[in-house]
C-alpha cells in the first residue's frame, strides 16, 4: 500500500511535493496512543482566567477539560433549590451532610458542539445556572466544608486515572493531583479579575454591579485562602503564570512553553 502511494505520487509530482506529502503521510500515519499523556492541574484565585485558559490548552491538546468550581457551584445550586440556609448546613453532624451529598449527583457530559464537558447535577445540565451572583456568593462557604470536599475531591481523582486531563480549581495541585506533571498557579490584579468577571456576567444576562463583583471576589479571595480544609495556596513545585497585561494567546502560549521544557508534545 505504502508503495502504489508513493509510485502514484512519483508520476504527478516534483521531488519538493513529494518529501512535502511524504513528511505529511507520515505525521498522519504516526500513532496518537503513544502520545506521552499528563495531567495538568491550574489554581489560582476567583476570576483569573484559569478556566479560559484551561479550556483554550485541553483544545489544544485534545485533553479532558474539568472544571471542579463547577462542581461546588452545582452544590450549592443544589442546596438554595431546597431552601437550606448557609446556618442549617453549617450545624449538620457529618452524618447529616453525608445523606445530603447522597442526594446530589455530580457529573459532566460532553457538549458535542463545543466539544467541552458541562456540568450536570442529578441529570440536570445547570453550566448556566450555576454562574449566578447568588450562587457565587454562597459557594465558597459551601466547598469550605470537608464532607463536601471529600466527595468532590475523589470524584475528581477518578477523572484523572487515563491522564490526558487538564482540571482548575484551588486544590488541584495541592491535594487533588500533588503528583500533577504540570502545576500552574495563576494570578492577576484584583481590578483588571473584578471587570473581566463583570464583562462575563453582563454578557451572560446578569444584571449586577462593578461594586458586587469587587466585593464576592474579595470575600471568595478571603474564605479560598483562609478556610481549614485545603485552603488555596500555591503549590511549592507550581509555576506562577500573573495575566495581569497578557491576553488569551500570551497565557497559551506561556503555559504550551512550560509543556515543551516537559518534553511534552504540543
Ligand atoms: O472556579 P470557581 O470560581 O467557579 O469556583 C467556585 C468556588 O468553588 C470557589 O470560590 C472555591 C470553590 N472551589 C474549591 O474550593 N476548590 C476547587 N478545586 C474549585 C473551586
Amino acid at each position: 500500500m505504502f508503495r502504489a502511494f508513493f509510485v502514484s505520487l512519483s508520476d504527478t509530482m516534483n521531488k519538493e511535493q513529494i518529501a512535502r506529502n511524504v513528511s505529511r503521510f507520515t505525521m498522519q500515519a504516526e500513532p496518537t496512543v503513544n502520545k506521552r499523556k499528563i495531567i495538568i492541574a491550574i489554581d489560582g484565585f476567583s476570576s483569573c482566567g484559569k478556566s479560559t485558559m484551561a479550556k483554550a490548552l485541553a483544545r489544544k491538546l485534545g485533553y479532558r477539560y474539568i472544571d471542579s468550581g463547577a462542581m461546588y457551584r452545582a452544590i450549592t445550586l443544589f442546596i438554595q433549590q431546597h431552601g437550606i440556609t448557609l446556618e442549617e448546613l453549617n450545624k449538620m453532624t457529618a452524618p447529616q451532610l453525608e445523606r445530603l451529598m447522597d442526594h446530589i449527583h455530580i457529573s459532566f457530559h460532553l457538549n458535542p458542539e463545543t466539544g467541552l464537558s458541562e456540568v450536570y447535577l442529578n441529570d440536570e445540565n445547570v453550566e448556566e445556572k450555576i454562574r449566578s451572583l447568588k450562587v457565587s456568593d454562597w459557594v465558597s462557604p459551601v466547598s469550605a466544608i470537608p464532607e463536601i470536599r471529600n466527595r468532590m475531591v475523589a470524584l475528581q481523582q477518578s477523572y484523572g486515572k487515563q491522564k490526558g486531563i487538564v482540571m482548575d480549581g484551588r486544590d488541584i495541585g495541592t491535594r487533588v493531583f500533588k503528583e500533577a506533571e504540570l502545576k500552574i498557579f495563576m494570578i492577576a490584579n484584583k481590578s483588571i479579575r473584578a471587570k473581566r468577571r463583570f464583562d462575563e456576567l453582563n454578557e451572560k444576562g446578569f444584571m449586577v454591579t462593578i461594586d458586587e463583583v469587587t466585593k464576592n471576589i474579595e470575600d471568595r479571595d478571603y474564605t479560598d485562602t483562609h478556610r481549614s480544609e485545603s485552603p488555596l495556596r500555591q503549590a511549592e513545585d507550581a509555576v506562577v503564570l500573573d495575566n495581569s497585561e497578557m491576553d488569551q494567546d500570551q497565557q497559551l502560549e506561556f503555559t504550551l512553553e512550560q509543556l515543551r521544557k516537559l518534553n511534552v508534545e504540543v
